[in-house]
C-alpha cells in the first residue's frame, strides 16, 4: 500500500490495511481514506499535475489507487464551459457548467467513482463486482467491469429508464431488476456482497468509491486556472458526490495547489425525493427517509447514506439546498439544451432549476463565480420528454408542404 494514504476510522483512528470494509466494527463509524497531506504536498505541484495525461489519474497522489495497471485511462477531465447564454437567463454573470454528461465511457460522473472502486477491487483480488444503482452507477460498473474482464452484478429498481437498463445489459453484466425502491435494492445488495464476498462498489468498497467524486472538484479548480469558485451546485442522491466535492476543494488548499477561498456548497434534489433538501430547509440535522416519486430516477434515493454529512457540509460552507418539481425539472433540461447545446439528464434539470431559484432568491450572487455540476447525459432519460416537445406532424415530401410548414412555424398566414 502507498505511504500517502490509509483506510481508517475517523472516530477511533484504527487502520484497516488491505481491506474492503465500510464501518468500523468498534464504533460503527463509516471508514474513510486518510491522506498524509504533508507528504502529498512535497510530491505534488501544479507543474507535475499539468504535465500528466488529461484524466482523473493526474491527481494520483490524492487518490487511493495503485498499481497503474489497475487504472482505466481516459476517465474524467470533462469540459468546464462558460455558460454565456444560460448565465444571463439565470441572472448569473459568472456561470460555468462542469459537463460530466460527456464523461468517458458511460456519460455520467459515476465513471469517476467506478474507476477508483474497481481499480481497488482488482488490487484486493475481487473477480466479481457489483452495485446497487439508480441507473448511472450500474452503467459504469458494467462497462468498467467489461474492460477489466470482471464479472458484474448490477441490482436496480425495475422501473428505470430503458436506456439505463439496456445500457447495463449490453456490456454483458448480470442485470438484476428488483421490484422495489432503491433503498430496498441497496439492503439486498449489502446482504449479497457479504454472503458472496463480492466487491460491491457502493457497499464494501464505498470508502474508495466516494474518493472518485473528489476529482470533479480537482478539475473545476484546475480548469478555473487553479482557483476555487464562490459557489457550486451539486445534485444529491446518496449525498456522496456533494460531500466529496467539498473535501476535494479542501485537499487542494491543504496541499498548496490553490489559495484558500470559501466555497458555498448547494445541494439540489427532486421535490418528489428530497430527504436531504427538506431536512436542510426545515433546519433539521437528521434526514427523514422518503418514498421517492419523481421523474428523476437517478436521484431517487429515499434514505441517503451520506445525507447527514451532506447537511453538515452545506451548513458549514454557508451554502444551502433546494428542490425542483417534475415540470421544473423538464424545463431545466430544456433551458440547458436550448441555451448551451447540452443535453443533460433529469439530474441536470434538477440542478439548473434549483440554481435558477437560488439566484432569484439572492442566495447566489449575480457577480459570483458559480459552477453547476451537470452529472449525467440526457440521452439516457429522453422518455421524460415524451409528449412534452412538439415533434411536428410528418410532411409529404414536397416543397409546397414544406413552405406551408415554414409559414406556419414563422407565424405567417
Ligand atoms: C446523474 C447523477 N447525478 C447525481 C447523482 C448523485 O450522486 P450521489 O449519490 O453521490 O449523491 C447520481 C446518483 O446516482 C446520478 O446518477
Ligand atoms: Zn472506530
Amino acid at each position: 500500500m502507498s505511504d500517502l494514504y490509509r483506510l481508517a476510522c475517523p472516530a477511533c483512528g484504527r487502520d484497516f490495511p488491505g481491506e474492503a470494509t465500510t464501518l468500523c466494527p468498534d464504533c460503527f463509524y463509516p471508514l474513510s481514506i486518510v491522506y498524509d497531506l504533508g507528504l502529498v504536498r512535497q510530491r505534488i505541484s501544479r507543474e507535475v499535475v499539468e504535465a500528466r495525461r488529461q484524466d482523473i489519474w493526474r491527481y494520483e497522489e490524492l487518490l487511493p489507487v495503485e498499481p497503474e495497471s489497475a487504472r482505466l485511462a481516459g476517465v474524467g477531465w470533462t469540459p468546464l464551459l462558460p455558460a454565456h447564454r444560460l448565465g444571463p437567463k439565470l441572472g448569473s454573470g459568472e456561470l460555468f457548467l462542469k459537463d460530466d454528461a460527456a464523461c468517458f465511457p458511460t456519460l455520467s460522473f459515476k465513471d469517476r467513482v467506478v474507476a477508483v472502486a474497481l481499480a481497488t477491487a482488482r488490487t484486493l483480488g475481487y473477480d466479481e463486482v457489483g452495485c446497487a444503482s439508480t441507473g448511472n452507477l450500474g452503467n459504469a460498473v458494467a462497462a468498467h467491469a467489461a474492460r477489466a474482464g470482471l464479472t458484474a452484478w448490477v441490482l436496480v429498481p425495475d422501473d428505470l429508464e430503458s436506456a439505463k437498463l439496456l445500457g447495463t445489459a449490453v456490456y454483458g453484466a448480470h442485470l438484476v431488476r428488483v421490484r422495489g425502491t432503491y433503498d430496498q435494492v441497496n439492503r439486498l445488495a449489502a446482504e449479497i456482497a457479504e454472503r458472496h464476498h463480492w466487491g460491491f462498489v457502493n457497499v464494501n468498497l464505498r470508502p474508495f468509491y466516494a474518493e472518485g467524486s473528489k476529482t470533479v472538484a480537482f478539475e473545476i479548480a484546475e480548469q478555473l486556472g487553479w482557483r476555487l469558485p464562490d459557489n457550486v451546485v451539486v445534485p444529491m442522491a446518496g449525498g456522496a458526490q456533494l460531500t466529496r466535492i467539498a473535501r476535494g476543494f479542501q485537499e487542494l488548499v491543504d496541499v498548496g495547489l490553490v489559495p484558500a477561498h470559501p466555497v458555498r456548497i448547494f445541494g439540489a434534489q427532486a421535490q418528489g425525493c428530497s430527504p436531504i433538501a427538506a431536512a436542510f430547509l426545515e433546519g433539521c440535522r437528521q434526514v427523514v427517509p422518503q418514498i421517492p416519486q419523481t421523474i428523476c430516477r437517478s436521484l431517487a434515493i429515499g434514505d441517503p447514506a451520506d445525507g447527514r454529512a451532506a447537511l453538515e457540509v452545506m451548513a458549514a460552507s454557508g451554502g444551502g439546498a433546494g428542490h425542483a418539481s417534475d415540470p421544473e425539472i423538464r424545463r431545466g433540461i430544456r433551458v440547458l439544451a436550448e441555451s448551451e447545446g447540452i443535453l443533460g439528464e433529469t439530474a441536470a434539470g434538477v440542478t439548473v432549476a434549483v440554481a435558477e431559484k437560488l439566484v432569484a432568491d439572492g442566495r447566489i450572487g449575480r457577480g459570483e463565480t458559480t459552477v453547476l455540476c451537470i452529472t449525467g447525459n440526457g440521452l439516457k432519460t429522453l422518455e421524460c420528454l415524451d409528449g412534452h416537445l412538439d415533434l411536428g406532424a410528418p410532411l409529404n415530401p414536397s416543397i409546397a408542404a414544406f413552405e406551408a410548414r415554414h409559414a406556419e412555424l414563422r407565424g405567417v398566414a
